[in-house]
């Protein structure tokens, strides 16, 4: 069965005191809900977030980013055992700034999903077409062998510790969100290429995400559609209100 998932994706954004203070407005919204609720600050602070997330339980924090190597000369990058050292389940990979501005690539971004697979860390995998590809009605393709070209070399069984995560690179930051329909109509695509290539358990069960300007006026239209279920939220998971109000779009 698949799960509902928000994720706020903090991005470079909040020190460590706004770190602490966004967490403990969270709490405050925080109650049941139907979704499983994530959240991603950056590494400087994710050991204190995760002590503060700790009582409660309902609030993970997760990765943002992590290198594909176990150890060694890599300076300025974290490898997947340390993220689970201090706990965290769950990392986020290749999203398009990352592809954008450091140069990660579907074949990196394949040993990435490997080494996290390897440290029993649930991946959240981001892709998505830029606007010239839409424009030019090649936005399938584009995701089409995104998706392949960084997990079609898995085994079926890997793909339950995997969420994917369809995000437009035109609809990040920008205001403009595909619509409902098209964010539909791209995860129906995910949904069958995943079907024609593994099975219809695997894509029956696979959770999809939305990502690109999802906020509280259009959160509940977007996951309301058969084949979202739920979002990665980047400028909205700033404020605990608005994020929130996403998660209880559910
Ligand atoms: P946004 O970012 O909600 O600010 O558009 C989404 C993301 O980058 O995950």
């Amino acid at each position: 069965m698949r799960k509902n998932i928000v994720a706020g994706n903090w991005k470079m954004n909040n020190d460590l005191a706004q770190t602490q203070t966004l967490i403990s407005e969270l709490k405050e919204q925080s109650k049941t809900t139907n979704a499983e609720v994530m959240i991603a600050p950056s590494y400087v602070n994710l050991w204190s977030a995760f002590e503060a997330t700790r009582e409660g339980g309902e609030i993970e924090v997760i990765a943002q980013n992590m290198h594909f190597a176990e150890s060694g000369a890599y300076t300025g990058e974290v490898s997947a055992s340390m993220l689970k050292s201090i706990g965290i389940k769950t990392v986020i990979l290749g999203h398009s700034e990352r592809r954008a501005y450091f140069n990660e690539t579907d074949e990196s971004l394949a040993k990435k999903v490997d080494a996290a697979l390897e440290h029993d860390l649930r991946v959240i995998f981001c892709f998505g077409e830029e606007l010239a590809d839409r424009k030019a009605g090649n936005e399938e393709s584009v995701v089409g062998s995104q998706i392949k070209n960084a997990l079609f070399h898995l085994e079926a069984s890997a793909f339950k510790n995997i969420v994917l995560a369809y995000e437009p690179v035109w609809a990040i930051g920008t205001g403009e969100t595909a619509s409902p329909e098209q964010a539909q109509d791209m995860h129906k695509f995910i949904r069958q290429t995943l079907n024609d290539k593994y099975g219809s358990q695997v894509a029956d069960d696979m959770t999809i995400l939305y990502g690109g300007s999802v906020k509280p006026a259009n959160a509940k239209e977007i996951f309301g559609k058969p084949d979202v279920d739920g979002g990665l939220i980047g400028g909205a998971s700033l404020k605990a209100e608005d994020f929130y109000a996403i998660v209880n779009a559910f």
